[in-house]
């Protein structure tokens, strides 16, 4: 008979030396010390040190030489203290080790493709495709185990805060606006499709015309869209609505439920609370993105009143056309040679940027091109301006506003980093308000929404829809971490005739509008209760948390660049028959060869 854990392998403590426990688990590793044999055993709680001694049970001995790692294991024996100077502070059992008097091998191994009692680093294909040993390494664990806590918690908060935790469904309509979505086609109604949901955005709002009052649900989104290092197709939202309400309500319980989760769930600190609110134009301003980063400090100036008119033509050009001049300064790096320079030239080219202007500041004066051709005034004004200190190192960028922010934005991250200015240890949560209602569709004449067409207008904006759609601000607001967008909500639009306005200038006529949100706004004819809420990332909250820079270490089974289930070898073909019951036939793809045909 299989011998049944007593305890778990991080329970043993001195209190236990000389009791009979009984532990199982994977061995970790095993020594051989002449005569004994040393094996750490480990399950999901830890790691505890059992002995093997030929003197004191020589059959189990003899068993323990054939223990090779990941072995499947049970061990009976006695709890007793290690020997003077041997014990593990690091670990929780490690004032203490079973001395064995029977083993039994439960499951062997093979070799494994990697090392799991070790935190080296391996090819992440590798580690997807044999998730069950990965996920045994304790950085996996861990992650897992604080998904599961920050989860719990959240339940439990929403529920004293008088919530209804409500299952929306998977299978609902294809929704053209927003990301692509994942299609199921449907066998009962051939030739109609499903969509998996990208949020539970218009199930919650009709819950709230339902009269629910408050909603949550830990929910699982599908967006078809290219995965980034904190984005990917399958991913989990905490999503809330509430009825009769306005944006501090929302705004107010979010950072009491993140106030909760950093007391109770983490060692980082909060960086404000109440959380900072920025408003939008000022983010892009100050920092070129409406996600920044506030654990430190440097922001974008604005130099362009300056600069303006001194007969550098970059700049002049720049600004007639319309353009901006904005610039970061670097603290310490006015003694980067030439080539580090230019690689700061290189990545600002990646977004776009036609290049960097930079002065130095060294001790021994200024280094820079703008050094010939502005007078000796402007360019101290520029030098006031920029608030340029010794040793710091001014880059300018010319440019639309977009190119500048974008390229000025992502370089203030990436400075960041490399100066060592973002503290790990800080979560810098902050809301983003007063977003723009509508945005136009670059290089198309036409408009779409800044967040989606359900946004509430700023009260009073109204008006402007049919002046200047474009000025009109919403009642958006973002909820921001360490770089990155955490959460988006917004108080709701509630009256149909708003609702069909915003839609028609999204450009859906009347018949597209019934054909896609007819439903909705049908509801809309029966009380509808002022309404609004919020969705925030659960994988990125755990990436923020756990300090990894990939969304794919914080899930359990994640899907890889490619968006392939490794574990699992999904997407996969299907059969001729699954595809005929669905009334479907495959166009062959062009690099695809056709199937043979049968000899
Ligand atoms: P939004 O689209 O802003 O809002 O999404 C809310 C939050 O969900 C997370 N998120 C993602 N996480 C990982 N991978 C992705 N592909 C991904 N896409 C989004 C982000 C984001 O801030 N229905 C609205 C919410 C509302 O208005 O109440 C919505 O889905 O953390």
């Amino acid at each position: 008979m299989q011998m049944k854990r007593t305890h778990t392998c991080d329970q043993l403590r001195p209190d236990h030396i000389a009791e009979q426990v009984v532990l199982n688990g994977w061995v970790n590793r095993r020594r051989d010390h002449g005569g004994l044999i040393f094996v750490d055993i480990r399950d999901r709680y830890g790691l505890t040190q059992v002995v093997f001694n030929p003197d004191r049970a020589p059959t189990a001995h003899a068993i323990a030489g054939d223990l090779r790692a990941e072995f499947v294991i049970a061990v009976r024996g006695e709890v007793g203290a290690r020997p003077e100077g041997t014990s593990n502070a690091d670990l929780a059992t490690g004032a203490i080790e079973l001395l064995v008097d029977e083993i039994q091998i439960i499951s062997a191994s093979e070799t494994p493709p990697f090392y799991i009692n070790e935190d080296s680093p391996v090819d992440e294909n590798v580690r997807l495709q044999y998730r069950y040993l990965d996920l045994r390494r304790p950085g996996q664990r861990d992650n897992l185990i604080l998904r599961h806590r920050v989860v719990k918690l959240m339940r439990d908060f929403f529920d004293a805060e008088g919530f209804l935790d409500i299952e929306t469904p998977v299978l609902i309509k294809s929704d053209p606006a927003g990301a692509r979505d994942f299609l199921v086609p449907s066998r009962l109604q051939p030739g109609n499709f499903y969509a998996l949901p990208q949020s539970p955005q218009q199930m919650k709002q009709i819950l709230m015309i339902a009269g629910l009052d408050k909603y949550f649900q830990i929910a699982r989104c599908f967006r078809d869209e290219d995965p980034r290092a904190d984005r990917t197709a399958e991913f989990t939202q905490l999503d809330i609505e509430m009825s009769f309400i306005d944006e501090e309500d929302i705004l107010s319980l979010i950072e009491k439920l993140h106030v909760q989760i950093i007391d109770e769930l983490s060692e980082k600190r909060l960086l404000a609370d109440p959380f900072p609110q920025l408003t939008y134009a000022e983010a892009l301003d100050r920092y070129g993105t409406d996600a920044p980063d506030l654990r430190f400090d440097m922001h974008l100036i604005d130099v362009a009143a300056v600069v303006d008119g001194g007969g550098f033509r970059a700049f002049d050009a720049t600004l007639a056309a319309g353009g901006v001049v904005r610039a970061l300064v670097l603290p310490g790096c006015a003694g980067y040679s030439r080539k580090q320079v230019d690689e700061l030239v290189e990545f600002a080219r990646r977004y776009d940027a036609k290049g960097l202007i930079s002065i130095a500041r060294n001790p021994d004066g200024f280094r820079s091109p703008l050094l010939n051709v502005f007078d000796e005034d402007r360019f101290n004004n520029l030098v006031a301006a920029l608030n340029l200190e010794e040793g710091d190192l001014a880059v300018i960028v010319a440019d639309t506003a977009a190119i500048a922010n974008a390229t000025l934005g992502n370089l203030r991250e990436y400075m960041g980093e490399r100066l060592g200015l973002r503290d790990p240890e800080v979560m810098a949560f902050a809301w983003i308000l007063d977003f723009p209602l509508l945005e136009e569709v670059p290089g198309e004449d036409r408009l779409t929404f800044s967040h989606n067409p359900f946004c509430g207008v700023r009260p009073g904006d109204e008006p402007l829809l049919d002046t200047d759609p474009l000025a009109a601000l919403s009642r958006q607001y973002d909820l921001v971490c360490n770089g990155h967008e955490l959460g988006g909500g917004s108080i709701r639009i509630d009256h149909a005739d708003l609702q069909r306005k915003v839609f028609a200038l999204l450009g859906y006529d009347e018949a597209q509008t019934e054909a896609i949100f007819g439903r909705l706004l049908r509801a809309f004819d029966f009380g509808v209760p002022p309404h609004g809420g919020i969705a925030t990332g659960i994988d990125r909250l755990i990436m923020l948390l756990r300090d990894t820079a990939n969304i794919r270490e914080v899930i359990a089974f994640p899907k890889t660049q490619e968006g392939r289930d490794l574990a699992q070898q999904a997407p996969s073909p299907i059969d001729a028959e699954q595809l005929a019951e669905l009334g479907l036939d495959l166009i062959p793809q062009p690099d695809e060869p056709e199937a043979a045909p049968p000899a």
